[in-house]
């Protein structure tokens, strides 16, 4: 694993790339009802575009795990205390978890219901039959996931901040540049 003093370029636009999109994609599924509510001609064009959109994003996350695994993230600073450190780690690793769940539970659920995925417009027929059971059991998961993953990243956020505005330690700016 290769190691440096600050996070590298890919790791830094990765991070503000899926911020963003993520940000937007919880917004989007969050807002599904109002923007396209059930039994309404919209709402299958409205849904696949969630879909889809979720698909292209559990693509950039493996990319990002992949380049986190051969990355060691830079060593923190000598002032942060132990305590805070293991914080952060369990929620880098907890948010990690979230950003894989999101897009895999999505996806298994989608294949275990008759609608499958349509890709931007290209059908991909589901490859599990249609049970409802499961497709519930996943979606539970979909929407789970997402309550915590907004909470982490609240913390996250406040996290960040303090780094920023508090402790002025350098923790923020290398996410920065
Ligand atoms: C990082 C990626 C993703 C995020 C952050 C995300 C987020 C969300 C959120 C916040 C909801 C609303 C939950 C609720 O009902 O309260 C939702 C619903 C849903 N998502 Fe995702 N999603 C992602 C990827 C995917 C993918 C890849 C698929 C399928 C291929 C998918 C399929 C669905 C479905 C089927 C629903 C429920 C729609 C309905 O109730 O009719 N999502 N998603
Ligand atoms: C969906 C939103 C976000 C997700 C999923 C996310 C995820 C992560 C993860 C997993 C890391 C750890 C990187 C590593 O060492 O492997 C990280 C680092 C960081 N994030 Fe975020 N982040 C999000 C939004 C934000 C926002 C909005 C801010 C600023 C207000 C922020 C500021 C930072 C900073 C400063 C670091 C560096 C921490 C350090 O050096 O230990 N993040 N983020």
């Amino acid at each position: 694993m290769r190691s440096s003093a600050r996070y590298t370029r890919t790791a830094v636009w990765l991070h503000w790339l899926l911020a963003a999109a993520l940000l937007g994609q919880i917004a989007f599924g969050f807002l599904l009802d109002e923007i396209a509510p059930r039994a309404t001609p919209a709402r299958s064009g409205v849904v696949n575009l969630h879909k889809s959109f979720g698909i292209v994003l559990g693509l950039l996350i493996a990319a990002r795990l992949g380049w986190r695994i051969s990355h060691a993230p830079p060593p923190w600073p000598a002032t942060m205390r132990e305590v805070e450190r293991r914080a952060a780690r369990s929620v880098h690793v907890a948010l990690y978890v979230c950003m894989a769940v999101m897009p895999l539970s999505g996806y298994v659920a989608s294949n275990f219901s008759r609608f499958g995925i349509t890709f931007f417009g290209i059908a991909w027929p589901p490859w599990g039959p249609p049970l409802p059971s499961v497709y519930a059991f996943f979606h539970g998961v979909h929407v789970t996931t997402a309550w915590i993953f907004c909470a982490l990243i609240a913390g996250h956020v406040l996290a960040a901040l303090k780094h920023a505005v508090v402790d002025r330690d350098g923790v923020f700016a290398r996410m920065l540049n």
